[in-house]
């Protein structure tokens, strides 16, 4: 049996593709659902032309508090018979409720070497900081925000020239090659961190 994969995106979805576009032939998943928190989004199309069902739980209709929207996901989830779940750029904080009831079962993507840089605007970050190493990590999700086990990282060096616009889109790059060899390890059972450069 595959595990079934919920996929859940904010926006572009390109994490999300990359996703989706690995899970084929032996491959030991595939996705059952894809999840936005926004309308519209090219993730959502992206999703549609793979053949993988979409779900809109639109953020914009439900209050700040995270009980309505999370009950709701919770619902779509069980619906897909989701068994795990992938965070691919999605912009809503997880209450430690939610997470605990899906524990050791949800990856996410981030745009920086973890634990440094955690929360937004990580391009910008670094290089206000100076670094001279970037790059992207997949961790399992706990309560605390971008702070749960390490499970693959990958780096590049800064360039003088870079900005926070070019850095995103070395980055991403990364990203798109970080979160499929982490998904197959982690179904795998492997919980070492992927060792990719
Ligand atoms: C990616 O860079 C991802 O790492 C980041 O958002 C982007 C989504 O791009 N995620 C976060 O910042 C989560 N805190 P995508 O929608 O094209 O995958």
């Amino acid at each position: 049996m595959k595990k079934r994969v919920a996929i859940l995106i904010s926006g572009r979805g390109s994490n999300m593709t990359a996703l989706i576009n690995s899970m084929t032939g032996d491959h030991p998943a595939r996705p059952c659902v894809v999840i936005s928190t926004t309308p519209k989004v090219q993730g959502l199309r992206n999703a549609l032309e793979r053949n993988t069902p979409t779900v809109t739980l639109n953020c914009g209709e439900y209050d700040r508090a995270s009980e309505s929207f999370e009950r709701d996901l919770d619902i779509q989830l069980k619906r897909a018979n989701a068994e795990l779940i992938c965070l691919a750029g999605f912009m809503r904080i997880l209450s430690a409720d939610f997470v605990g009831k899906w524990q050791g079962r949800i990856l996410n993507i981030h745009p920086s070497l973890l634990p440094k840089f955690k929360g937004l605007n990580t391009h910008a970050r670094v290089l206000a900081a100076g670094e001279t190493v970037h790059g992207c990590t997949v961790h399992q999700v706990t309560a605390k925000l971008d702070d749960g086990p390490i499970l693959g990282q990958l780096k590049l060096t800064v360039h003088k020239h870079d900005t926070a616009v070019t850095l995103a889109d070395r980055v991403l790059k990364l990203e798109h090659v970080l979160y499929p060899v982490v998904l197959r390890h982690f179904i795998a059972g492997d919980l070492n961190q992927a060792a990719l450069n």
